[in-house]
């Protein structure tokens, strides 16, 4: 599945305000004194773009995405980092050595239960994964289908988008479970999108994305309802569930990698 680079600068100042601000500062502190911060599915930069001004100038960044076009537009955010085209799935080949801070953004929802088991198994570091869907969606107005639409949008998130049958809103429930089996500290935050008329472009991109995919599983009022929707955006708020999550291994465990 390709994720569009308008989408994703779209999405960006949206992500900035809704991650939890505590976790963050765990994650920046987890980092260390010197970091190496490795991010998978790096996408355009925008998990870089929102750390870089809180951790040391001397940070070094790995930047990990199976998509070249998007890999440039990181490379050019930031011209000191390394850039890997990779496909995450191949755990083994993942730029883990020496590496401090393992994070993501708006990835977790897209991976699954073995993938996660297998992450969790290759690292001794902290892992900081920000902003995973969670499957809840409110609106102001509200339209009669918004429930229907809402499951069956979740429905579809639940489908393979590349990775394998995807986690999708139930990410963050079963991250905290693989890394809390592995007797690994976790902590999780609430970082729902908080979306008003000032944001009426990402509601327009969004709710046409919801609208679509919830036509694909067979809600027959989607489109109809997406059309509402960006009729209604001018006047429109949501609130967009996600969840912010940072793991910590147990001391023993704490050391720079393999
Ligand atoms: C929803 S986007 C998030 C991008 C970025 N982290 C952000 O917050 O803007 C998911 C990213 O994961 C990447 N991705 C998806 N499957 C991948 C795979 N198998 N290996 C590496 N990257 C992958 C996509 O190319 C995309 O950049």
């Amino acid at each position: 599945m390709a994720f569009a680079a308008t989408w994703l600068a779209l999405r960006e100042p949206a992500d900035r305000a809704a991650r939890d601000q505590t976790l963050l500062g765990q994650a920046i502190q987890a980092a260390g004194p010197s970091p190496v911060v490795l991010d998978l599915g790096c996408g355009t930069g925008s998990t870089v773009r929102t750390l870089r001004p809180l951790l040391p100038e001397t940070t070094e960044w790995r930047l990990v995405d199976n998509d070249q076009e998007l890999l440039d537009i990181a490379a050019s955010a930031v011209p000191s980092s390394s850039i890997h085209l990779l496909d995450i799935l191949d755990t083994a080949s993942l730029p883990l050595d020496g590496v401090t801070l393992v994070t993501c953004s708006a990835l977790l929802d897209l991976v699954t239960e073995s993938w996660l088991r297998e992450l969790a198994a290759s690292l001794r570091v902290p892992f900081y994964a920000a902003l995973s869907y969670d499957g809840f969606m409110k609106w102001e107005p509200e339209l009669p289908l918004d429930h229907a639409v809402t499951e069956a949008f979740n429905r579809h998130q639940r489908r393979d988008k590349g990775l394998g049958p995807a986690l999708g809103p139930d990410s963050s429930a079963r991250t905290t479970a693989v890394f809390e089996s592995l007797g690994w500290r976790t902590e999780v935050a609430t970082s729902n999108w908080q979306l008003g008329p000032d944001s009426e472009a990402l509601q327009v991109a969004l709710v046409e994305g919801i609208g679509q995919a919830a036509s694909e599983v067979g809600e027959a009022g989607a489109t109809e309802w997406a059309e509402q929707r960006v009729a209604a955006a001018p006047h429109s708020a949501c609130v967009i569930g996600h969840a912010d999550i940072l793991v910590t291994p147990p001391p023993e465990d704490s050391h720079a990698l393999r």
